[in-house]
């Protein structure tokens, strides 16, 4: 049995309370503690009610909550107890002054350098585990080690590669962990402390330790490489919509070359998350600083084609849909950014809701796990939504269903009972091609799928 390690995490959010929980579960010889400035959240955490749903989440931290995970706000007491900790805030993107719209929001990062700082009473390891512009660590071992207590904080880089709908699988079986140090002994001992807790679930051939600088930047090229294959399948997908030739088929014929490979190639109305746009337009930001800016219109290209993606979608429901949806009743299937989360930060959903109210449409929405995230994201907005967790009621006296969701329910549904309940001439928008579209088109309806030629009815 390793040594026994207290563990603490700032920020248990969506990456810092999975994390965590996993650690916990696989390093019985570590007392983990996760903190949060935000005591609705550690409340939730502490309850049946996880604050963020996620397969598998709530089996985990049932095993391991009062044995060897803690919740808790006493930011301090964690700090000061704690050996390793992970710091695991939220790193938006900025939304005033210099940088504003493309640079990292660091205030939260900052705050907690400074906490540890205050509050450290030994030397520590402090780790990234946020995603960060490259070269935060410099900044952060400035901060930390100004003190004159003689302390000394090791900053290591081990961002974080899950992702939401599947955190728990991918924590648990990761394709790799990064972890970057200085290059000193400290530096190496600390990035092989921080290894070692790894090492009692994850083969060490798949924890890479690289320079800091490496991990830093790494977590941002990793993100703009699978939003950009999404850009790329979705500038073919209307390449399709007039050629007739069928995204699918052509995702599969492209992505069977092994240099290329089949996954990140599916076209959609277009990507979410909080991680994708806030992470290139940092690395765009980041470029520009640098003077590169050819690199930076490269990486930016990448979004600008995702926005193009999303006003699409709506301009084509709008085409087909005799050039108005006003006060049509329109029903969106799913508002999550993804399925198999309630996550609804930078959906396209947000996008399409708002495009549709300003076209005054009556938007109905329905989601399995969003519908309180779409109603905060929605929250004062002007025009007609409702919000209807049955999406049989969703849809009745609909014009039109727009697919925004890749839920599995959707694929399920009664169709048959759903059209008979639905204004006709009636329209399907599949922005996630999961629907049996031929079916659809044989039961009555009006089928658009993203990449593939219309299904209209006589
Ligand atoms: P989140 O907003 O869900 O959670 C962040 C938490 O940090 C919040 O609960 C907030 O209250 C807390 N916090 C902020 N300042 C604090 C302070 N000073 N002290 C204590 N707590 C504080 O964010 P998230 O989705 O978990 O993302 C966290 C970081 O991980 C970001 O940098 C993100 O880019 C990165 N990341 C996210 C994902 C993902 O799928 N969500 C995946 C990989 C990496
Ligand atoms: C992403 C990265 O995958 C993960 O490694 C990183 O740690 C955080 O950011 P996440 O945003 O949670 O994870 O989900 P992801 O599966 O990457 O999906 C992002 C968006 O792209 C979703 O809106 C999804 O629907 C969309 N997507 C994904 C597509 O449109 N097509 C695809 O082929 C894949």
């Amino acid at each position: 049995m390793p040594n026994p390690v207290n563990v603490l995490c700032i920020g248990a959010g969506y990456v810092g309370g999975p994390t965590m929980a996993v650690i916990a579960d696989r390093c019985p010889h570590a007392r983990v503690t996760v903190v949060d400035i935000n005591a609705d959240r550690i409340a939730a955490w502490n309850s049946d009610t996880l604050p963020i749903y996620e397969p598998g989440l709530d089996e985990v931290v049932r095993r391991v909550r009062g044995r060897n995970l803690f919740f808790s706000t006493d930011i301090a007491c964690g700090i000061r107890d704690a050996d390793i900790i992970f710091v695991s805030v939220n790193t938006p993107t900025k939304n005033f002054g210099e940088g504003c719209g493309r640079a990292a929001d660091l205030q939260h990062w900052e705050k907690t350098a400074r906490q540890i700082l205050a509050n450290s009473t030994a030397n520590k390891i402090v780790v990234e585990k946020s995603t960060l512009p490259v070269r935060t660590a410099q900044a952060m071992d400035r901060i930390l080690n100004s003190n004159t207590r003689g302390l000394r904080f090791e900053v290591v880089s081990n961002p974080e590669f899950l992702a939401e709908g599947s955190a728990i699988r991918d924590l648990e079986n990761p394709d790799r962990v990064l972890i970057g140090s200085h290059e000193t002994p400290e530096g190496r001992r600390a990035r092989r402390a921080v290894a070692d807790l790894y090492a009692s679930w994850v083969p060490r051939e798949r924890i890479i330790e690289s320079n800091i600088w490496s991990a830093e930047l790494s977590k941002l090229a990793a993100n703009a490489f699978l939003a950009q294959r999404i850009s790329s399948i979705n500038s073919i997908s209307a390449l399709c919509e007039v050629t007739e030739a069928d995204v699918d088929e052509v995702a599969y014929a492209v992505g069977t070359d092994s240099r290329i490979g089949p996954r990140f190639l599916k076209a959609s109305v277009g990507f979410g998350g909080s991680c994708f746009h806030k992470d290139i337009l940092n690395l765009v930001y980041i470029a520009e600083s640098y003077g590169l800016h050819e690199v930076a219109r490269y990486w930016e290209s990448v979004v600008r084609m995702n926005d193009w993606q999303e006003a699409r979608f709506v301009r084509r429901m709008l085409a087909n849909m005799f050039n108005t949806v006003a006060g049509k009743r329109i029903a969106l299937f799913g508002f999550a950014f993804k399925a198999n989360t309630g996550d609804t930060r930078e959906s396209p959903a947000i996008v399409v809701t708002r495009q549709l109210l300003a076209d005054h449409a009556h938007v109905v929405i329905t989601d399995p796990k969003a519908l309180d995230n779409a109603r905060h994201d929605l929250a004062g907005v002007d025009g007609h939504v409702e919000f209807e967790a049955d999406p049989y009621k969703a849809a009745e006296g609909a014009h039109a269903i727009a697919v925004l969701t890749e839920w599995d329910v959707y694929k399920e549904l009664d169709y048959k009972r759903i059209l008979e309940s639905m204004e006709r001439p009636a329209f399907v928008f599949d922005g996630r091609n999961i629907l049996d579209h031929r079916r659809l088109f044989e039961l009555g309806f009006n089928v658009f799928p993203i990449g593939k030629s219309p299904l209209k009815q006589p």
